[in-house]
């Protein structure tokens, strides 16, 4: 499927030690899957642009001025209003269906993706893995692996851009953005910003290393981790004194958080909320917009007080904590 671009020319790049080709390695699940409805958008632009301008030419020379020779003009035709009508429709029907399902498919990270936290900032990427290891604008991952990227920015809006993978998010400010991707060959691929952010913006690059799932291993072992976010959210919690109000016991200042990920977030005034990581990190920095039913608005925000860094770790703790044991279901 994607051997067609493999006979498209490479390109020198500028210092000349590498070459740029034209079209991106293919090396995620999806990449093929872009590629051929990329394929079908250029076939179709360079079929209607040869059609329109082999008619322009042959028209003009059939129907020159020429002494004794005339035109007719066609006044109203059913047959040709429904040809040019119907054919579009039907060519821009193809596009439309076949777009919608490589969008769902790229959108939707499958339920059981090992996540890796992202943060964009002037100018930097910061990954942080789920076993806790740090990297500053380089990525490991497993090969054959789904892997979810959840995005924040601390600053303006950047954009996550690998290549070889066929993905590109905005990472913006304020809320919480996903992408996925499962790689299927080992290699060193690119990683850019692709959204103007500043200065540097060009300096903020990187490389996602997709390796075997043992040379994974290997690596993580290698990296070192002083603690996985969801420690570092407990520490958290329990330092910034969420739990003397958010607790199981009755009477409780705040909502017991355990369980509730993912669930509807009934609140105060109608409506609800799904307690997700947006919910959460919103009701961290602004805990008046949301606010649960049978609560006083007693929270005080602790915007300015957590990075986004730490809101990441708070949630994946929030997100960590099992339903009482009552409430369990049978597993
Ligand atoms: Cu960040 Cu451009």
């Amino acid at each position: 499927m994607t051997s067609w671009f493999a006979l498209l020319p490479a390109l020198q790049t500028y210092d000349g030690s590498q070459t740029a080709p034209l079209f991106p390695p293919s090396a995620s699940t999806v990449s093929g899957e872009v590629d051929a409805l990329y394929a079908f958008l250029v076939g179709v632009s360079i079929f209607f642009s040869v059609l329109i301008f082999a008619l322009v030419i042959g028209f003009t020379v059939r129907f020159r001025r020429r002494p004794g020779v005339h035109a007719t003009p066609i006044e109203g035709s059913l047959p040709l209003e429904l040809l040019w009508t119907l054919v579009p429709l039907a060519i821009a029907m193809v596009i439309f269906v076949w777009g919608a399902k490589v969008y769902f498919r790229t959108v939707r990270a499958p339920s059981d993706a090992m996540q890796i936290d992202v943060t964009g900032k002037q100018w930097m990427w910061k990954m942080q893995h789920p076993t806790g290891q740090r990297e500053i604008n380089d990525l490991h991952v497993p090969v054959g692996v789904p892997v979810k990227l959840r995005m924040i920015s601390e600053d303006v809006i950047h954009s996550f851009y690998v290549p070889a993978f066929r993905i590109k998010r905005d990472v913006v400010p304020g809320r919480y953005s996903t992408t996925w991707f499962e790689a299927t060959q080992p290699g060193e691929y690119h990683l850019f910003c692709a959204e103007y952010c500043g200065t540097k913006h060009s300096q903020m690059i990187g490389r996602v290393f997709a390796l075997d799932p043992v040379e994974y291993q290997a690596w993580l072992a290698g990296a070192g981790a002083a603690e996985t976010p969801r420690e570092a959210g407990a520490k958290l919690f329990t330092s910034l004194r969420c739990d003397t109000c958010h607790n199981s016991q009755s009477g409780a200042r705040g909502p017991d958080l355990a369980g509730r990920w993912g669930g509807k977030s009934v609140l105060r005034g109608g409506g609800s909320a799904t307690f997700d990581a947006d919910h959460v990190r919103e009701s961290i920095l602004n805990p008046g917009a949301k606010l649960a039913l049978g609560y006083e608005p007693l929270m005080p925000s602790y915007s300015g007080q957590v990075g986004e860094e730490q809101l990441l770790a708070l949630i994946a703790y929030i997100e960590s904590l099992a339903a009482p044991q009552g409430a369990k279901e049978k597993p």
